[in-house]
């Protein structure tokens, strides 16, 4: 079986966070606005589910420390290998599942990326607790979620684990219990299917 071949079948996620591709897609329309808006002093920075470093690449040069973490090697070697192609030291990449105890002090980031709260389970509030725990005071968590659109858009992901959210409310209802309030967001204007919401704690 060639190597792509292999890789498809034993990660969900496919070939695309082990190729370059998606290092270089950039930001969605709304997660756009809202990093343009929230992080705008060099910080420390945590990306969750982090592929080879999408939402690291486009920030990479505004003076931040950004650790990536994902629990799949490949796609944690081919960030590290993009990042050392270009020369760009600041971006780390950590093997590690958000679904078990992180390894990281309190409040030790400014801002975090968590792309894949949608995604990973009932242990998804696990992770956002961790992630209130490791945020700074005023910190901000940048929480992309899918919407119910999401499985018209992609009807070949593997979704009956997947939790939807189609507005605002429904995420603050969510994340009051872990001592988040959701601070700005909404769903993207070009792609329904996703929601993005600023979090901050309360
Ligand atoms: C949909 S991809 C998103 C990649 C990137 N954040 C982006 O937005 O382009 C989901 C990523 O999360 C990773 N992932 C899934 N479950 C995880 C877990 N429990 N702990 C850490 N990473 C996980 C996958 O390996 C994959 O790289």
């Amino acid at each position: 079986m060639k190597k792509e071949e292999r890789i498809k079948k034993t990660f969900p996620w496919g070939t695309l966070f082990a190729a370059r591709e998606n290092f270089e897609f950039g930001y969605f329309t709304k997660e756009k606005e809202l990093v343009d808006k929230y992080l705008t002093r060099p910080s420390d920075v945590l990306v969750l589910g982090s592929g080879n470093g999408r939402e690291a690449f486009p920030i990479h040069a505004n003076g931040h420390s950004i650790v990536c973490i994902d629990n799949v090697t490949i796609y944690l070697d081919a960030g590290r290998l993009l990042c050392k192609k270009r020369g760009i030291d600041n971006v780390t990449f950590k093997e590690m599942d958000v679904t078990q105890p992180w390894p990281f002090q309190d409040e030790a980031f400014d801002f975090i990326f968590f792309s894949i709260f949608s995604y990973i389970g009932d242990r998804r509030w696990h992770a956002l607790q961790e992630a209130r725990r490791v945020m700074r005071g005023a910190g901000y968590t940048l929480l992309s979620t899918a919407t119910s659109l999401y499985p018209q858009r992609h009807p070949r992901s593997l979704h009956s684990e997947y939790l939807f959210f189609d507005n605002v409310d429904s995420i603050q209802n969510a994340v009051d219990p872990i001592g988040f309030r959701v601070l700005d967001g909404g769903v993207d204007p070009k792609r329904h299917e996703y929601l993005f919401v600023i979090l901050a704690r309360n």
